[in-house]
């Protein structure tokens, strides 16, 4: 296949970045999106030009640290699937593919597709862990958990923190990913602990990094990755007005 691509070239974060054309030929629909790039890469080094920037660890959809918005969609055109594990039998032959990163405030570009996402670990160390004593390892099945709630739990932990849905959402909300983290700890009997105060820090913290608010768009649920549902931003919100009214 030959792919035309216009890619977001952008050197360092204080200058302006334009879209660049190229073409890459003998595309095999079996390759991944970023063994395509990596050929393209090849090439421009090849002809001592400046590889692009893009991020990716494990290649397996598991690590959160990829993603590009592709035609305008976080992560691309397949749901449920992130750009490391897209192929480019998605696309046909003469496609023109655009290719961005992130665009949001709160993540910065480094350069080129390279977005800086710590605002994402600030959040968590606002709260997303569990501080109270648990002792040591207990008994399996010492602490009964009902099916449903550890179902939930494991659903909402399956967040990568990859960040599409901020990029996805028109206000660059983090709700989704801030929903699903102190979700996946309010459904375990350990987590409930901390819970009220978590709401509140890691929200404070997520106004702080200036992410946007949610107003139900839906877009984060459609182009996550890990298919995290609004579900968890209803809980959220939830027990944040509860907070309101106990002070
Ligand atoms: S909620 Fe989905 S899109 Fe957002 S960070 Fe988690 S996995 Fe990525
Ligand atoms: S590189 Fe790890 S999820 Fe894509």
């Amino acid at each position: 296949m030959k792919i035309n691509l216009k890619v977001w070239r952008q050197e360092i974060n204080s200058v302006n970045g334009e879209f660049k054309d190229y073409i890459v030929d003998n595309v095999s629909k079996d390759m991944s999106f970023f063994e395509m790039l990596d050929m393209l890469n090849n090439t421009l080094i090849q002809n001592s030009k400046i590889p692009i920037a893009f991020d990716h660890d494990c290649r397996e959809g598991i690590c959160g640290t990829c993603g590009v918005v592709i035609n305008g969609t976080a992560h691309g055109p397949l749901k449920g699937v992130t750009t490391c594990q897209l192929h480019m039998r998605s696309f046909k032959d003469g496609d023109t593919l655009v290719v961005e990163p992130w665009r949001a405030s709160s993540f910065p570009i480094i350069k080129d597709l390279v977005v800086d996402r710590t605002a994402f670990d600030r959040i968590m160390e606002s709260g997303g862990y569990i501080s109270v004593k648990t002792g040591g390892a207990p008994d399996a099945n010492s602490i009964p958990i009902f099916k449903q709630n550890s179902d939930e739990a494991f659903d909402s932990a399956t967040c990568i923190g990859c960040g599409a849905c901020v990029a996805a959402c028109k206000n660059s909300s983090a709700m989704l990913f801030v929903g699903a983290k102190i979700n996946q700890y309010a459904q375990l009997p350990q987590g409930q602990v901390e819970h009220p105060k978590r709401v509140n820090d890691m929200v404070a913290k997520m106004d702080a990094e200036g992410f946007g608010s949610c107003t139900n768009t839906g877009a984060c649920e459609a182009e996550c990755p890990k298919e995290i549902s609004l579900d968890n931003i209803i809980k959220l919100n939830k027990r944040y007005i509860k907070n309101l009214f106990k002070n």
